[in-house]
């Protein structure tokens, strides 16, 4: 029953849109599914027709090339839409509500769900703890970057809006809660931002200027961006981000210009693995977390939201390849600092940032320059998306963002 249509990956920096099947309340074979996870039937789901559904940083790594992805996976974890259906077990969500899916999938139920590190659900993922849609290695849970999908564990998964109209007015800032707002907010919560912080984000990505965002939230004095693209770090001045180039000099001399000391309290990675070297751009997978550790005053702490694989098909080195990083961890042990790492647990944060939103106390959408295109269109917003474009590209699959 091909009455669906997704983003699949291809190849190495390809992605089509196909026909795919509406989902029904069981977990189908299909690409990237996990053997033990076919025919898992899905009594507690609901179908979500997709309002919003964005491109992610974290797919470009499998579009990249630089996973075991396999050809035809469906893409997409950041996923908000309207239940359409929901499965026998579901009680409280309805058909009708306007939901967020975190992109984590979790099941309520294990030890890890009950400690909200729902990153970390044992329950969804044969292979490891952690599952997510639209992603290699996570259970082959089908993504999302498509009109329909199934969401399991739907009373305990949706965060539901409150008032329908409303959400659909401010959707745009909203269905940032699926991934990168928590996620900017988790690097920055867990490198120990407060009232009167000094913060460095490197990247300049839609992570980071999330967690840009989210360090002023929660009250930092200042905001220090990197990155190598300028009109990145445009972006990022134009909500109040100091920025540094790293193009055109050190991280420490820079931000000794910027604070008058060559160091900040907190830390954050918004770049993950495939970080590229601060001079000529070669890539150099552990230079953000070696900066970090020089950077971070002792005693601080690093929120690591950027990614670190445990392959790399595309690695600079072996050990790359393997996902073994050359890091200078004596300076961060010297220093006594601690590290945050992993997915974030969207669920620990998203219900308050939803209410962040709601009261216009933050425009997230605004802040990383969100942009409505059509799902057709999605090939060529991963295109622009690669090249750098200062840009959060937000899937439009059944004309709910029309005129956003
Ligand atoms: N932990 C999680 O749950 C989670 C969730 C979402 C995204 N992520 C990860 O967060 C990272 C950022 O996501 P994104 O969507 O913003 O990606 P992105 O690729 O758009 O942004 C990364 C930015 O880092 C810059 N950069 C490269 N090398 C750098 C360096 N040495 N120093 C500073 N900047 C450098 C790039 O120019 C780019 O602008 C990715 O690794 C993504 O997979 C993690
Ligand atoms: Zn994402
Ligand atoms: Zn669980």
């Amino acid at each position: 029953m091909a009455d669906n249509r997704a983003v699949a990956y291809k190849s190495p920096g390809i992605v089509e849109v196909i026909d795919v099947d509406y989902p029904e309340f069981e977990l189908k074979d299909g690409p990237g599914v996990n053997p033990d996870n076919v025919g898992r039937k899905v009594p507690h789901g609901a179908i979500i027709r997709t309002v919003a559904t964005n491109i992610c940083g974290s797919d470009q790594h499998m579009v990249r090339g630089r996973t075991t992805a396999p050809a035809n996976l469906v893409l997409g974890h950041e996923i908000t839409g309207e239940v359409v259906e929901v499965g026998p077990g579901v009680e409280f969500v309805k058909v009708g509500d306007i939901v967020s899916v975190p992109f984590n999938i979790s099941c309520g139920r294990c030890k890890n769900c009950k400690e909200r590190k729902t990153g970390i659900c044992l329950n969804v993922n044969p292979d490891r703890p952690g599952s997510a849609y639209g992603y290699v290695d996570m259970g082959g849970w089908v993504g999302g970057q498509a009109e329909f999908v199934l969401v399991p564990y739907a009373d305990w998964n949706l965060l539901v809006f409150p008032d329908r109209e409303q959400a659909l007015e401010k959707i745009m800032d909203l269905t940032m809660l699926s991934d990168i707002f928590p996620t900017g907010f988790h690097g920055a919560f867990s490198a120990g931002v407060g009232v009167g912080s000094t913060v460095y984000v490197a990247g300049a990505g839609p992570v980071g200027l999330a967690a840009a965002t989210s360090a002023m939230l929660l009250g930092a004095a200042a905001v220090i961006v990197g990155d190598m693209n300028a009109d990145r770090l445009a972006q990022a001045r134009s909500f109040g981000c100091e920025t540094i180039d790293l193009s055109s000099g050190e991280i420490a001399a820079q931000i000794e210009q910027i604070l008058g000391v060559p160091e900040v309290d907190c830390g954050i990675d918004a770049v993950g693995f495939e970080a590229k070297g601060h001079h000529g751009g070669q890539e150099a997978p552990a230079t953000v977390l070696n900066s970090l550790m020089d950077i971070t005053a002792a005693g601080g702490a690093m929120g690591i939201p950027g990614l670190y694989v445990t392959g790399d098909p595309g690695g600079v080195d072996e050990s790359a390849k393997k996902g073994s990083l050359s890091l200078s961890l004596g300076t961060g042990w010297a220093k006594s600092l601690s590290f945050t790492t992993g997915q974030t647990p969207v669920m620990k944060y998203n219900y308050g940032l939803m209410q962040a939103i709601l009261h216009d106390r933050v425009h997230i959408a605004k802040n990383v320059n969100a942009k409505a295109i059509s799902l057709e269109d999605a090939p060529r917003g991963y295109a622009e998306f690669d090249a750098g474009a200062a840009t959060k590209y937000v899937l439009n699959p059944n004309g709910y963002l029309d005129g956003k």
